[in-house]
């Protein structure tokens, strides 16, 4: 009894300094990177993160679907030309920009960047990227809002000054299967395992049946026939009728995953993630163990949240254009 006492109270302290070892590993890389910096605005703007905080929290009360909006916005502007804030900008007379692709499909939340941005230029003008806006606003919105894990993201991005609509080819289509999801997430550095732990961030919000009806009228061995008779219901409202990815469309949680076991998949790249031996396992054990989600989620977030960062473009003094 004693002995198996001593044993588990071991068995925790290593877990712990495994955890001290890897979290001051991720810390040392982070400061590296491109002059970002953890406390970054700490003298030059010191309440843009209660700023944020705030304006998320605010604006996901009155719409709590924001927080999704969010999160996927922040994805996009990151895979396509880094995380620059491109995503944000608009079209003008010479130029047709991201987000005005077919592949912006209900991007939204650009009010709440226009809203957070304002405030913080009345306290510091100049000074705050864009950029650095949407991936705070991103975290906030996962933690506060949705009851996802908490992560801290060093700030200092600078905002790109190009936004073209042909670069959003690079973005991946619901249409993939996993060994093409992973060849592309490893484009930008992600293991299977990380690709698999970012697409839990489809544990928010909702799918359009234009992103799906690919998979109907068609038999499909991946897709539970109860389940596909919901999404022929939903597509009978048209192309832009919504689907939850899971049955807690505002809740970060791990049912996603277990959407997934059940062949309950809303896309044909998330259900892929189940069919394929390699990134089923990861499934599996994140259905299982929400912890674990969480752990590898906000790793592989703050990863994505340094993709192709800038230190020599701008800071815009609007969002929505170049300066
Ligand atoms: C693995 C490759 C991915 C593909 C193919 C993909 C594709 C899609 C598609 C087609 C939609 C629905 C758009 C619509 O019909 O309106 C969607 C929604 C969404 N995606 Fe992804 N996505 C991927 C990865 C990610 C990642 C890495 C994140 C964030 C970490 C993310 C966050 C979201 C969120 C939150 C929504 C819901 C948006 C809302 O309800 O407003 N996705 N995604
Ligand atoms: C997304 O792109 C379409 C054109 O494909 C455009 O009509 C729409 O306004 C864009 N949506 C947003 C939110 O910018
Ligand atoms: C995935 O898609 C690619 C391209 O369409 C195809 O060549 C490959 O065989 C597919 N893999 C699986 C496992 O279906």
């Amino acid at each position: 009894m004693l002995h198996e006492k001593t044993c588990s109270a071991m068995a925790n302290l290593v877990r712990v300094l495994v955890m001290i070892v890897i979290m001051s590993g991720v810390r040392f890389i982070i400061i590296g990177a491109d002059g970002l910096d953890m406390n970054y605005y700490l003298a030059s703007c010191p309440f843009v993160e209660p700023i944020v905080k705030d304006t998320v929290n605010r604006a996901l009360q009155n719409d709590p679907t924001l927080a999704a909006a969010l999160l996927r916005m922040h994805f996009h502007d990151c895979f396509i030309q880094g995380c620059d804030g491109s995503v944000l900008i608009d079209s003008t007379k010479g130029n047709t920009a991201e987000k005005d692709s077919p592949a912006n499909l209900s991007l939204r939340g650009y009010e709440i960047i226009d809203d957070i941005k304002e405030q913080v230029e009345q306290q510091c003008p100049g000074v705050v990227s864009c950029a650095d806006i949407l991936a705070m606003a991103a975290r906030d919105a996962v933690f506060f809002q949705a009851g996802g894990p908490v992560y801290d993201i060093p700030k200092g991005r600078k905002d790109g000054r190009r936004s073209r609509i042909e670069d959003t080819i690079n973005l991946p289509a619901p249409t993939l299967n996993a060994s093409q999801l992973i060849r592309m997430f490893a484009q930008h550095g992600f293991t299977a395992q990380q690709m698999v732990a970012l697409s839990g961030g489809h544990t928010l919000g909702v799918a359009r049946c234009s992103s799906f009806k690919n998979r109907l009228n068609k038999a499909d061995p991946a897709l539970d026939s109860e389940f596909a008779k919901t999404l022929s219901k939903t597509c009978r409202g048209g192309d832009n009728s919504e689907q939850p990815f899971d049955p807690t469309r505002n809740d970060f949680d791990n049912l996603y995953y277990n959407a997934l076991l059940r062949k309950n998949g809303v896309l044909t790249s998330d259900q892929t993630l189940y069919s394929n031996p390699t990134t089923r396992n990861f499934v599996n054990g994140y259905a299982l163990n929400q912890a674990m989600f969480f752990f590898d989620f906000q790793q592989a977030m703050v990863k994505m949240s340094l993709l192709d960062v800038k230190d020599d473009g701008e800071v815009r003094e609007n969002c929505r254009k170049i300066n």
